[in-house]
C-alpha cells in the first residue's frame, strides 16, 4: 500500500508546486525562501541577490521549471532544465564568461553537472551559464538559484592549481579569495598567496573529457601542467551565448 501511496502523495506536491505562481513582482528566489519558483505567465524569475529573486515583466525562452523534470518516474529523467539554460537570454548585470583561445576557443564557464553544486567547467555555448560578481564572489545563476564559485585550498607550496567548483554556499574562512573583472578578464586573488598573474587560469581535460577550470598559481604559459592549457578568461555580455 505504501509503495502505492508514495508516487501519489509526491504527484500531489508536484501539482502543488507547478500550480503556485508567483505573481509579477512577487519574489520568486532567494537564500531562506521556500516558496513557487514559477512566475505568472509574462514575468521571468530574475535573479537580484543571493537573498531575493523576483518576476519582473518580460519573457524568457527558458523560465525556472522548478524540479517538474527531475520527477520523472520513467528513469528515462531527461533534464529539460539544463537543455532550457543554454538558450536563455542574458539577464540584466550578468556575463557569460568564456575562453577566447584555442584549444578552447568560445567555450563557456558553466557547472558539470548543469545547474547544480559540481565542478566548475568550460562548456558549449548551448549550455553557458550566466554570472555576477557581488563583494568579491561569482555567483552562478543556475536557473534562479545562486551557485558561488569556490575555489579548494593549496594543500602545500608544490600544488600549483586550484580546482574551482560550485556551492549553495560562499566560500568561508581560509577559502574566501576575491574575484574581480580587470577590464574583462576574471581574476582571483587571496592574501594567502602570492600569484604572478591573477587572471591565469588553467584548463585540463579530467578522464571522462569534462574541461576542468582551475586557477593557475605559476606564470601564464610557463611551465603548464601536462593535459592543461593556459587560457584567460573573459565577460560577454551578447544576448546569447554564441559559438
Ligand atoms: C602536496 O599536496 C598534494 C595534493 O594534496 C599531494 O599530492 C602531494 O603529495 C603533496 N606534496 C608534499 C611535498 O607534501
Amino acid at each position: 500500500m505504501l509503495s502505492l501511496l508514495t508516487p501519489l502523495v509526491t504527484l500531489a506536491v508536484l501539482v502543488q508546486l507547478v500550480s503556485a505562481q508567483v505573481a509579477v513582482y512577487g519574489q520568486c528566489g532567494g537564500e531562506d525562501y521556500s516558496g513557487s519558483t514559477t512566475c505568472a505567465s509574462g514575468s521571468v524569475c530574475t535573479y537580484s541577490n543571493p537573498y531575493y529573486s523576483q518576476c519582473l515583466p518580460g519573457t524568457a525562452t527558458s523560465t525556472p521549471t522548478t524540479t517538474v523534470s527531475s520527477g520523472s518516474s520513467s528513469g528515462t529523467s531527461t533534464s529539460t532544465s539544463s537543455a532550457a539554460s543554454g538558450t536563455t537570454t542574458l539577464q540584466s548585470g550578468y556575463s557569460f564568461i568564456r575562453a577566447v583561445e584555442d584549444p578552447n576557443f568560445h567555450k563557456y564557464l558553466q557547472s558539470q553537472t548543469l545547474n547544480t553544486a559540481s565542478t566548475a567547467v568550460l562548456g558549449s555555448p548551448s549550455t553557458a551559464g550566466q554570472f555576477i560578481i557581488t563583494d568579491g564572489q561569482l555567483i552562478y545563476n543556475a536557473n534562479g538559484t545562486p551557485l558561488y564559485a569556490v575555489v579548494e585550498g593549496q594543500a602545500n607550496s608544490t600544488v600549483t592549481k586550484l580546482a574551482m567548483s560550485w556551492s549553495t554556499s560562499p566560500a568561508s574562512g581560509a577559502n574566501e579569495g576575491t574575484f574581480m573583472w580587470s577590464g574583462d578578464t576574471l581574476e582571483w586573488s587571496i592574501p594567502t598567496i602570492t600569484r604572478p598573474q591573477l587572471n591565469a587560469w588553467l584548463v585540463c581535460a579530467d578522464a571522462a573529457g569534462n574541461l576542468d577550470l582551475f586557477i593557475n598559481l605559476g606564470s601564464y604559459d610557463y611551465e603548464t601542467p601536462s593535459g592543461c592549457a593556459d587560457e584567460t578568461i573573459h565577460a560577454y555580455t551578447g544576448a546569447t551565448a554564441t559559438p
